[in-house]
């Protein structure tokens, strides 16, 4: 009786230590100093002090416990480091995070949130990699996370996105070098200018488009819709634009980083060769480039034996001077006699394209693809529509309809789905001769409209 007693004595003994090396919380009599470690409770990510590759400067950090390869996820004082190993990070009795030296008052650090005087909050890393605030036992209620404040990496139940409420637009910055963990040039958030999309931006420049949301993924991002590895979840409501994702397999390891170099990866963690492995990374060809080929241009990656860009159907080139050099930033214009609007206009469709940047695109959730064809026919200013949703299929779900600049269009080998180009009837009867050749083109004309189920293959020219 009193040996059992003693066993399950000293095993409580063991699980309070094992707890106590374990600590996952910050509190105002318990801080972490530069040396200790927090660790998560499932013990997935690990928070403390670190130094970069080839510099001594301190910063506060959260890594992927479990890995041989140190890789930091967030950090806090991005560029305030600390210069020696006197750093100290406490909750303060207003309920922030503060980075400070061991007594000194200059703060490195805070969480700035206008917290009550209340001695009872509590910082905890959980096992997500989100380090939260909350006050007393509720447990439910942040006061602040760090999820609300990415650094350069996008993980798993972390959303990217708009806040409508508070106006909080959640996105990724790269940093500065390998070395330097500050806010550098590029960032990737979502753009809230007429139909939302995602960039990669360098400075306040677009640098690369994932595009707006298609049902399945980014329309320039053709790889999430297909053999997957996680599930996108996409929310655009009264309170929010956001986009957050979950790992078909939860314990898989993967990450999504904005570069010091201005790519966007995703990397998954193979235990077995000890590294990380790209899944895939943008910008990926000089398509990707933001509007590469100019307005009106349409870029093939494919076409490399000559140049990779080409105007969309019924548009030549702004400066065939530039375009000669292979030079296609001017764009298209207009092919000279053209007559739009007059009886016998129709379509061609571009398969496998990334759409045409929709920032002053009209978007009608409401309409099916082929009501969205007969408003674009109706509206002389209408040059072009496609689907909203590909997740509904041939029929659509939604309209997309561009009146004015069509930018940033591209091909995919594969993925994308149809844009169709208004042009006019003896533009249509042109290129039913000019296109046999390309295969990436079919299309059809109005009276034909509802006459062949074949307008929806892929690779093929229907003539009239
Ligand atoms: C650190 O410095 C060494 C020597 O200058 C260099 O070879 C190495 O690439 C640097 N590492 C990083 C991560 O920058
Ligand atoms: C650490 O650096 C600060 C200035 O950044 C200085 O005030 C302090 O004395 C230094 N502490 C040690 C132990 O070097
Ligand atoms: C805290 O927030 C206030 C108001 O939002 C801002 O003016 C101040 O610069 C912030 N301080 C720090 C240290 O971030
Ligand atoms: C501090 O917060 C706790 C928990 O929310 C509450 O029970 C307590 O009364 C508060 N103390 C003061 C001084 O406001
Ligand atoms: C693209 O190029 C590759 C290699 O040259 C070729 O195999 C493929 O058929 C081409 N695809 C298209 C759609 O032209
Ligand atoms: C398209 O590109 C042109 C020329 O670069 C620019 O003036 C225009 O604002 C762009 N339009 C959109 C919708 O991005
Ligand atoms: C979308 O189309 C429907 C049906 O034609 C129409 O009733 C609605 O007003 C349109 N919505 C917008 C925002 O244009
Ligand atoms: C065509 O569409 C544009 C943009 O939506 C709109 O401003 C214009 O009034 C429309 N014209 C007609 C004739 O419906």
């Amino acid at each position: 009786m009193y040996q059992e007693r003693g066993i399950l004595v000293s095993m409580q003994i063991l699980l309070i230590l094992r707890f106590c090396t374990c600590m996952d919380t910050i509190t105002l009599i318990q801080p972490v100093k530069d040396g200790d470690i927090l660790v998560s409770n499932g013990e997935t990510f690990a928070l403390g002090f670190f130094s970069p590759a080839n510099s001594t400067n301190r910063y506060v950090g959260i890594w992927y416990n479990k890995i041989s390869e140190q890789t930091i996820v967030w950090v806090a004082n991005r560029d305030r480091p600390i210069s020696n190993s006197t750093g100290i990070l406490s909750v303060d009795h207003t309920g922030n995070l503060v980075l400070q030296e061991i007594d000194q008052s200059f703060v490195f650090w805070s969480t700035n949130v206008s917290g009550v005087v209340n001695d009872s909050f509590t910082a905890q890393l959980l096992d997500s990699g989100n380090l939260v605030l909350f006050q007393g036992l509720n447990k439910e209620v942040y006061s602040w996370q760090s999820f609300d404040h990415p650094s350069n990496t996008y993980l798993q139940g972390m959303k990217l996105g708009l806040e409508k409420k508070t106006g909080l637009n959640r996105m990724i910055t790269s940093w500065k070098s390998s070395g330097n963990p500050g806010v550098g040039d590029y960032s990737y958030k979502l753009e809230l200018v007429g139909s939302t999309q995602m960039f990669l931006f360098k400075g306040m420049t677009r640098y690369w488009r994932a595009g707006s949301w298609n049902g399945l993924g980014w329309s320039g991002v053709p790889c999430m819709t297909k053999g997957n590895i996680f599930i996108a979840n996409y929310i655009n409501n009264d309170d929010e634009v956001t986009i957050a994702y979950h790992m078909h397999n939860p314990s898989m390891l993967s990450r999504v980083v904005a570069t010091e170099s201005g790519t966007l990866e995703r990397l998954t963690w193979h235990e077995s060769d000890r590294k990380w492995v790209e899944f895939w990374s943008y910008p990926n060809d000089q398509c990707d480039v933001y509007n590469h080929c100019g307005p009106f241009g349409f870029c093939d990656p494919n076409a490399s034996v000559t140049f990779e860009c080409d105007c969309l159907p019924g548009y030549e080139p702004q400066s065939p001077q530039d375009w000669y050099i292979r030079d296609g930033s001017k764009g298209c214009k207009r092919k000279v006699g053209i007559h739009m609007c007059e009886v016998g206009d129709g379509f061609v469709e571009l398969a496998r394209v990334k759409i045409p940047d929709t920032s002053s695109a009209h978007v009608n959730m409401s309409l099916d693809l082929k009501a969205c064809k007969e408003l674009c026919l109706r509206n002389c200013t209408c040059k072009g529509y496609a689907s909203a949703d590909i997740s509904k299929g041939a029929e659509g779900g939604g309209c997309i309809m561009w009146h004015r600049y069509m930018n940033d269009t591209r091909t995919f080998l594969d993925g994308g789905q149809s844009l169709y180009m208004r042009l006019d009837a003896a533009e249509l009867g042109t290129l039913s001769v000019l296109l046999l050749s390309k295969l990436n083109f079919h299309f059809e004309q109005t009276i034909c409209l509802f006459l062949s189920p074949f307008t929806f293959l892929k690779n093929t020219i229907i003539l009239f």
